[in-house]
């Protein structure tokens, strides 16, 4: 697929232990809305003490680069926003209906398609770097019985996807939803959508 205009900079890595570690390492020479992605995740995090399970080559491992212009810990909630709003403009668009599990997992029906994990770098209190690291479901057909609810796009739509055609697209609609941070409007409107598509009880089903 040729890059559109629009697309950020993404580089690919074949082996990482985690993205999200990479970007950090790699952060200097990153500019403003960059991804690193890899095919094979060997160390993956997840949320807490989880690691994050995907199968070499089939699914989306990556982490975004965003350097916020004007955002404070209070303000911490709206990349969060920003993000889940763009995975859920991603899954639409192939006809899927999704909802954002607090704080910040993507849910599709009572199963999960996708995990992120954000660690930001502060400078006093405004967030400097933001890491955005996401690990999207993306082939993935046979998983490990601990996992309690997982599920992939291709379970979904019985298509197998490109993985580095689908990380152009989302990656995009992610960016897209982070140019309104820039903007009080912007933000507003982030707020608002992420509340309507959120559940967040624990008996409450999407
Ligand atoms: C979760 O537990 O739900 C969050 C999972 C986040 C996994 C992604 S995969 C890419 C990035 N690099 C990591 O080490 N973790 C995140």
């Amino acid at each position: 697929m040729t890059p559109s205009k629009s697309s950020p900079h993404i580089i690919w890595l074949d082996t990482a232990e985690s993205t999200n570690r990479t970007l950090r390492q790699r952060i200097r020479e990153c500019d403003n809305m960059s991804v690193i992605a890899t095919v094979e995740q060997t160390a993956g995090r997840g949320q807490g003490t989880h690691t994050w399970y995907s199968t070499k080559g089939l699914n989306l491992t990556f982490s975004i680069l965003l350097n916020p212009q004007d955002l404070l810990t209070d303000d911490m909630l709206l990349i969060t926003c920003a993000t889940t709003l763009g995975i859920r403009d991603y899954l639409l668009e192939k006809g899927v209906e999704a909802r954002i599990k607090w704080p910040n997992d993507i849910w599709v029906g009572s199963k999960k398609i996708c995990g992120i994990l954000i660690e930001n770098i502060l400078e006093g209190k405004q967030i400097r770097h933001s890491i955005i690291g996401i690990g999207f479901n993306l082939n993935e057909e046979r998983w490990p019985d601990e996992l309690p609810n997982p599920v992939s796009l291709k379970q979904l739509t019985g298509v197998h996807y490109d993985p580095a055609e689908e990380l152009e697209d989302l990656s995009s609609k992610i960016c897209r939803r982070f140019a309104l941070l820039d903007t009080s409007n912007g933000r507003s409107s982030l707020q608002e959508e992420f509340e309507k598509y959120l559940f967040r009880l624990a008996g409450e089903q999407p």
